[in-house]
């Protein structure tokens, strides 16, 4: 149970969204060097740690929600080797019990928008908690599973570089309202990095940002000078993300869209909650996954 003896630990796994991605080089390990400005969504998966496992028994993970179906819940799930990563790195005595765990997966599966590293962070965070381990290198462990993951340990908006594990401040961001689509595809990452690789398409620098922006159409107008250097490659293999772009940038009083990551999640940025709601019912109408809210922006 949680410090205060009653309710289970919970968190949310927020959607992670690239505002823009440059690739900026490729390591000999054929991992790409980026430089990416990545935000969190309101919409999250869930993870709880139910209930600890008793002496000697491995921790269950079991998996519901919307996206839930067909997921494996096994030991190679991020989750579960999360748990792994980290009992090992911070020397967890083997007589502290596991945790039964509950993932409700919210967030479309292999869609651009970090869901399985959100998952393994918040596994991470809630873990770390339970075995009183906070001090343990969570950054080093998060890095070990995913270039996604360090970004999502802390859930908010940051810069990242390197392959995605050097964390920098990022500016100042107003409010916006963002709605996040998918058109029910899964979209395998290296596939991606390969088609942009046989694109011919060279190494991009990274971008030149201020400390803060102002308003919404100051930081929409600075993203334009940016780009997702894996939309295009993303499109030529499934061709729906340029309809799904095109829908979005057809909503009345969208600011700015842009495919996420390696696709197929694209988002599209509006001043206010309610263009974003009514973009929302227009794009459902495709029979595409569609969510509004806020980019999150936590209290510290
Ligand atoms: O680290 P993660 O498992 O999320 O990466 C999935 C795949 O995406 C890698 O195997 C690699 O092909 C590609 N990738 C990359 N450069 C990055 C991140 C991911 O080439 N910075």
């Amino acid at each position: 149970m949680s410090p205060d003896g009653m309710t289970p630990y919970h968190s949310s796994a927020r959607a992670k969204i690239n505002l823009f991605l440059h690739v900026t080089g490729r390591r000999e390990n054929g991992y790409h060097e980026l430089d990416s400005l990545a935000v969190f969504a309101d919409t999250a998966d869930r993870l709880v740690l139910e209930a600890p496992a008793l002496p000697g028994e491995k921790g269950r993970l079991v998996i519901d929600g919307p996206f839930g179906a067909g997921l494996d819940a096994g030991p190679d799930n991020l989750v579960l080797r999360a748990a792994a990563a980290l009992r090992e790195a911070a020397t967890v005595p083997s007589t502290t019990p596991d945790w039964h765990m509950r993932l409700t997966k919210n967030l479309p599966v292999a869609s651009g928008i970090g869901g399985g590293s959100a998952d393994a962070a918040a596994a991470l965070r809630l873990l770390s908690q339970a075995w009183s381990c906070e001090s343990a290198d969570l950054a080093t462990v998060a890095a070990g599973l995913g270039a996604d993951v360090p970004v999502c340990l802390a859930q908010k908006t940051q810069r990242m570089q390197g392959i995605g594990e050097t964390l920098v401040a990022a500016p100042v961001l107003p409010r916006c309202a963002m709605v996040l689509v998918n058109p029910g595809i899964a979209v395998p990452t290296p596939a991606v990095f390969k088609a942009w690789k046989e694109s011919g398409t060279g190494f991009r620098p990274p971008a030149s940002l201020p400390a803060r922006w102002e308003n919404v159409h100051a930081m929409c107008a600075a993203l334009a000078a940016t780009s997702n250097d894996l939309q295009p490659p993303a499109i030529t293999l499934y061709p729906v993300i340029g309809d799904v772009l095109a829908a979005l940038a057809d909503t009345e009083s969208c600011l700015f869209s842009r495919m996420s990551g390696s696709g197929a999640t694209c988002f599209g940025l509006y001043e206010d909650m309610p263009e974003a709601m009514r973009a929302v019912a227009s794009l459902r109408h495709h029979g595409w996954w569609a969510e509004a809210g806020w980019i999150h922006t936590p209290l510290n």
